[in-house]
């Protein structure tokens, strides 16, 4: 219990399961979330390294499931809050199905604003605590072919930053990690397989992880990971919203990839 506790959501796979073996690592305590059972064995991994670690399986999407993380956590005062759980869809929004769009914003947007509040509050009252939030570069540009993503990390990166000035003073740093495209499960999942990004070489989910993390701990506004990532994002400050549309067409319209890499 002298140990620092973290709570890390969307730690089975990806970028979460590096931030949180980075702060088993680090010498926190951990309780760690996701939708799946693959949270258990990731869990491994980090008592591997010492850490005391809780587990909750639950869809963070849904109030309920935000709600059972909250209480699993018992009281036990949380030092740092890694909301990173998240993710995309990819084809055209007409052709989605409704209740997955509405799963991305639910679980990008709703599930993560509500435990940042639960969380948040305590750590308010406390005077202490660090907050990340995986948002996305993905946020500076329109997601042709990944509409609705693309907004929700418009979103997170936007809440970010406001919730930091509403917490300057108060003991309470809020960070923004954004990355670009990263070798995870994400793109499968998303259905983005036979697509130009979901093919593409992507960063390290470790070197990403490890960038946030430190970013965290310092109590910095915003991270871009690599200097590609931090170049697109600076374009795109000063591109025209509908070229930026047109460029990510390119990269995420079904089938702009190669048709072998697809079949792998
Ligand atoms: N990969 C990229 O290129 C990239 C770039 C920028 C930002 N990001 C962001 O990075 C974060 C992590 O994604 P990743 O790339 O590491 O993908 P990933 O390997 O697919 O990991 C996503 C994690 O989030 C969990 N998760 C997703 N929906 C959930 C839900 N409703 N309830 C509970 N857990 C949920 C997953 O657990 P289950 O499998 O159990 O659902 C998994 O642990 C996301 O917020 C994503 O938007 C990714």
């Amino acid at each position: 219990m002298n140990k620092p506790f973290a709570i890390v959501t969307g730690a089975s796979s990806g970028i979460g399961l590096e931030l949180a073996a980075i702060c088993a690592q680090e010498g926190f305590d951990l309780l760690v979330a996701a939708d799946r059972p693959e949270i258990e064995s990731a869990a491994e991994r980090f008592r591997h390294v010492g850490a005391d670690v809780t587990v909750v399986e639950a869809d963070l999407a849904t109030t309920e499931g935000v709600d059972q993380l909250w209480a699993t956590a018992a009281g036990r005062p949380v030092d740092a809050l890694l909301a990173n759980a998240g993710h995309g869809q990819g084809h055209g929004f007409l052709d989605q199905d409704f209740d997955d769009a509405r799963h991305v914003v639910d679980t990008n947007i709703t599930g993560t604003i509500y435990l940042v509040q639960l969380v948040g509050r305590a750590m308010r009252s406390r005077g202490k605590g660090r907050i990340l939030l995986t948002g996305s570069i993905a946020g500076f540009m329109p997601g042709t072919y990944q509409a609705v993503y693309n907004g929700t990390k418009a979103f997170v990166d936007s809440f970010s930053f406001a919730l930091r000035a509403e917490l300057k003073d108060t003991g309470v740093t809020v960070t923004c990690l954004m990355p670009g495209a990263t070798e995870t499960d994400f793109f499968e999942r998303a259905d983005m397989s036979d697509t130009k990004v979901g093919q593409d070489a992507k960063d390290d989910p470790a070197d990403v992880a490890r960038l946030g993390f430190d970013a965290m701990m310092r109590g910095d506004g915003d991270v871009v990971s690599g200097w590609k990532n931090k170049l697109q994002s600076a374009i795109a400050n000063v591109t025209p919203a509908g070229v930026l549309a047109e460029q990510h067409r390119k990269m995420a319209e079904p089938g702009s990839g190669s048709a072998q890499k697809a079949k792998r």
